[in-house]
Order: C-alpha cells, then structure tokens, then sequence
C-alpha cells in the first residue's frame, strides 16, 4: 500500500510517534550497517523517536546468531558511534529488538524464511508479560522498512524476491501495513541503467514505497537551505541574476578511497559525489519556490532546475570538465599514497578522483550565472560549502577604481555548519579605508547543541513516510541525462593521461584555469591559502 497515504511531513509529525515497525537491513554485516545505521537508530532510540513496538532484523549472508550479531554492533558502536558513552541499561533495552538472520540475497528461500522470523519476533513480544496489545503486535508484524545497504548489483534481485515472498504488499488494497524500501546510492551508473532499475523497481513496489536515499539530504544544513530562502523576506528579491554574479560549490575531503578501490574504480568522483550529492545541493540553491512543502511538489521544482541544466557537448567537455587524481602527496603534515597507489586500485587506471564543472541553467531566474561545481578526495580539508557571489557594485562612489570586493553569502554544510556574509566596513579612522567584514553565524554556537546524523532524520522520514529529502526516479534521470554528454566527453579521453594534483592540494591547476578564463576564482581556496599565509 501506498506510503504517501499515511505520511507526515516533518511539521505536522512534530509530536506523533510512528506506528510500529520491522526494519530489515539487507548487507547487515557491511561498513554501512555498523558506521552508519545502528548508530542512528540507537540514537533515535534513545531519544525516544521510535515506537515502544519495533525491531531490527539483519538480513546477509554470513553465519551468525542474534546474539552474535548484536556484540558484533555493540563493539561498532564504540568505535563509530558519536556519543560520549553508551548507557549499558538502554543498549540491552535497544539490542533486544534487533535479530540476525542468514540467507543469500539470491535465495527466495531466505524471503520465505524472512517472513517466518519476522512473525516470530511478533509473537515473541507478544509473549512478553507487559507486552503490548495484540493489534500493535499485527501492526509491527505488517510495517515493512527495507533498506538496501548492499552494493548495487543485488538491488534488482532482492527487490525480485520480495515480491515473491509477498513482502512488497505492492498492488494490493487489503493490506493495511505499509511496506518500504530504501534504497542507497549509487543508482544506477548512467541514465540507461537509472533507467533500467527504476522500471524493475518500479514495477514491485509504487513509487512512493520507494525511499531513493541520499544522505546529503539529511543534512541540517541542506534542509536549512529552503528555510533560509523562503523563510526569509531578504533573500527571494536578489536570488537572481540581477544579483547573483556566480555560485561555487565545494565538496572536498581529505579521505582516500579508503579501502573501497573497486568500487570507487569504477565511479570516480563524478558518480560518487558530483551526480547525486552535488545535484541536490545546486538544485535547493537554483529551484523556483514551491507552492507547498508536499514532498511532490518540492521533488517538482528540484527537477525543473536539472532539466533546465545546459547539456555540455562532447567537444565543449575539456572547456567546462577538469578531472583530476590524486598523486603520493602530504595531508595534515602525513604522508599518504597517491589514488594509483591504493589498495585494489587497477594500474594505470584513469579514474578521476575530482572534478570541477561548469554549469549553466537556462531559465530565467538564473539565464547567464555559471554554476562552478568541484569535488575531489585527498584535498586540505574537509569542507562542503555554498559560495554565492552577488555582482559588484556600480564603478561610481567608493569603488570608482573598481576594487571593492563583493559580498559572498557562504553556506556550509560542513564542518561547523553555519553561514557567513561577507560585506563591506569603514576601518575606523580619519581615512575612507573599506575592508570585507563578516557575519557570521553557526549553529553549534547558537543552539548549543549538536547537530542529528542525516541517517537518524532519513531513517524516521522513512518510517513517517515522508519523501521530501528522497529522491524521485525523475530526478535521478534528470541528473543522469545532463552527465551523459560529460560520461560520453571523458570516456572518449579515458585512454589518454589524467592530469593528477598533489594528496593535500586543491585539485589539478585547470580546475583553477576553468574560473580564471572568467576572470574568477575559487573563494574557499583563496580564503585557505591566505589563512596559509598568515600562518
Ligand atoms: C559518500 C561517498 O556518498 O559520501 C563517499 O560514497 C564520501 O566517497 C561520502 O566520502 C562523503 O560524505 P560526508 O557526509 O562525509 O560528506
């Protein structure tokens, strides 16, 4: 049955608790499940956000008891979770929901087999002398969350089993649960893939069963940005090109590929981060106000903005595409090894491990504004942020000779999430000196608090049903068809040298060039060199 009917949007949710559930995590023994997903669901636990009624079931392929498999995350916890201490008393509370079952991802048997431990741990609540009521035990027993933190190519058969074990409720207007599936990144490798698995996944469970996750969503800040667009008066009249000279968008990291070398391999920085991290990130700055804060309706105006995204030819891709990959170089004063250097890394490969676009959206709010977009691993810092750069002021007054700097508004997503406004000041004295000054605001300093995982908010999205910060399957076409042309562009140069930029570098020096040629520069390297300076 369909999810939308019994969703929430997070206002209206705001003092409910959710009906109970089951959650199965398929690949329950992966990194995901342990870094990522117990931890948020313990937090959530802790918090109280989850219904007294739920459990947790692993479902992959090694063997393993539920005993076992909880020490196996308790020791996880400890060694991912963000939190000072785990209270002994409410792990035991926590861990008692969560069970273990084995069975291949390509064995209907094991779905057959799902369905019967997922009525024995209904009725082992059932048993417990302050149990809760027999109807909850059915409603536990028939909302089904699952989420696909498996790699991709098992993604079409589990959903293939599900649906013979019954387990989609897809079709059927008797049931009165609901059931879900999440469903990680990547999807797909390009839009005839996307393609491919949307109509397979489409044709199991309706689309607004389908939760296509992309933790960037669950970021507070990103969230924060349609607050700080339509909730504010000041923005909206200057969110235009009118206003706004360019927009830069960062998403750097100082990580390697960390062991994931086959993976990465064959995804690069352009399909790990560029085509869906980044996507959502330009489509929140660029898309036109929604009517409502309907999931739809929101999902509607983010797609306008990737269709209206200017196809790069093949032959423009060397003017508006760098791609580059790390060499051996030095992060934080270590010496780390270079992409080609890494373990399960293929020689010779020529998979990029940053890349900087840009882009240009051809709709009148923003006709004529580039979009400078750039992502790479191994760089100084770990940093996602929004640079919108607002046009100079007139060449008349105090800035005759042309050399006031513009005002930046700087939305960071990462680390210390916050904003900052950089205008225009008098140094105090008798001479007119002007300065950029900032303004500055962070939400650690003023809510105190620290900010939730993006798992803990997607994961309750999920079981409220609310799809806002989920990707439709238009969407992931839409995003898909404007890279095909960049997918098609590089892989004609693959065979040729990748241009590689020193570990701890910004990326390959034509990143630079592509904003030099417009008489520009990246903000946030700029502001690090400086900082680089001063020191
Ligand atoms: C993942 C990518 O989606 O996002 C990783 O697969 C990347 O390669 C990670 O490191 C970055 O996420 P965050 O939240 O650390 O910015």
């Amino acid at each position: 049955m369909s999810g939308m009917e019994t969703s929430k949007n997070s206002k209206e949710r705001a003092y409910s608790k959710p009906s109970p559930f089951s959650m199965v995590i398929f690949g329950a023994s992966g990194d995901l499940t342990h870094r990522k997903l117990i931890p948020a669901l313990y937090n959530l636990h802790v918090q109280g956000l989850l219904p007294e009624d739920y459990s947790i079931i692993g479902f992959a392929r090694r063997d393993n008891t539920d005993e076992g498999f909880r020490g196996q995350l308790r020791d996880a916890m400890e060694k991912y979770a963000s939190l000072d201490a785990i209270d002994p008393a409410v792990w035991t509370d926590f861990a008692s929901k969560i069970f273990y079952h084995q069975a291949n991802f390509d064995d209907v048997q094991g779905y057959y087999s799902l369905r019967q431990k997922l009525e024995d741990v209904a009725d082992r609540g059932m048993r417990r002398p302050d149990g809760p009521s027999r109807q909850c035990l059915l409603d536990l027993k028939q909302n089904l969350l699952f989420y696909l933190a498996t790699p991709p190519n098992y993604f079409s058969g589990i959903v293939d089993r599900l649906e013979q074990a019954g387990l989609n409720y897809c079709h059927s207007n008797k049931q009165e649960g609901w059931s879900r599936i999440i469903i990680e990144k990547p999807f797909g490798h390009d839009l005839q893939s996307a393609r491919k698995l949307n109509a397979h996944i489409t044709r199991v469970f309706n689309e607004d069963q389908i939760f296509r996750i992309d933790h960037y969503l669950g970021k507070e800040t990103v969230q924060n940005l349609l607050v700080l667009r339509f909730a504010n008066a000041i923005f909206e009249p200057i969110w235009n090109h009118k206003y706004i000279d360019h927009v830069q968008i960062t998403v750097s990291e100082t990580v390697g590929v960390e062991g994931r070398g086959p993976y990465y391999d064959t995804s690069g920085a352009m399909r790990d981060i560029m085509q869906n991290h980044m996507m959502h990130l330009l489509a929140l700055v660029a898309m036109e106000p929604p009517f409502s804060l309907q999931a739809n309706t929101v999902r509607d105006e983010k797609v306008q903005v990737l269709k209206a995204l200017r196809r790069i030819p093949d032959e423009c891709t060397s003017k508006c595409v760098v791609r580059g990959q790390y060499a051996a170089g030095v992060i934080k004063d270590q010496q780390v090894p270079g992409y080609l250097q890494e373990e399960r890394v293929p020689e010779g490969s020529t998979t990029e491990t940053f890349i900087a676009i840009k882009a240009m959206i051809d709709n009148w709010r923003w006709a004529g504004v580039p979009f400078y977009l750039r992502t790479g691993k191994r760089m100084p810092s770990r940093i996602t942020e929004i640079d919108i750069h607002f046009k100079p002021v007139p060449q008349v007054l105090f800035n005759a000779d042309n050399t006031l700097k513009h005002n930046i508004l700087s939305i960071r997503i990462q680390p210390n999430d916050g904003m900052t406004m950089r205008f225009q000041v008098k140094v105090p004295g008798q001479a007119m000196n002007i300065v950029p000054a900032k303004m500055d605001f962070s939400y650690v300093d003023t809510f105190d608090q620290k900010t939730p995982d993006a798992y803990e908010r997607l994961i309750l999205d999920t079981i409220f049903g609310d799809a806002t910060l989920f990707t439709r399957s238009d969407e992931v076409e839409a995003s898909w068809d404007f890279f095909m042309p960049i997918i098609q562009g590089c892989h004609s140069k693959n065979t040729e040298k990748i241009p590689t930029y020193p570990a701890g570098s910004w990326g390959p020096t034509e990143a630079d060039d592509l904003l030099i040629k417009d008489n520009r520069f990246w903000y946030l390297t700029y502001r690090s060199l400086k900082r680089y300076n001063r020191s």
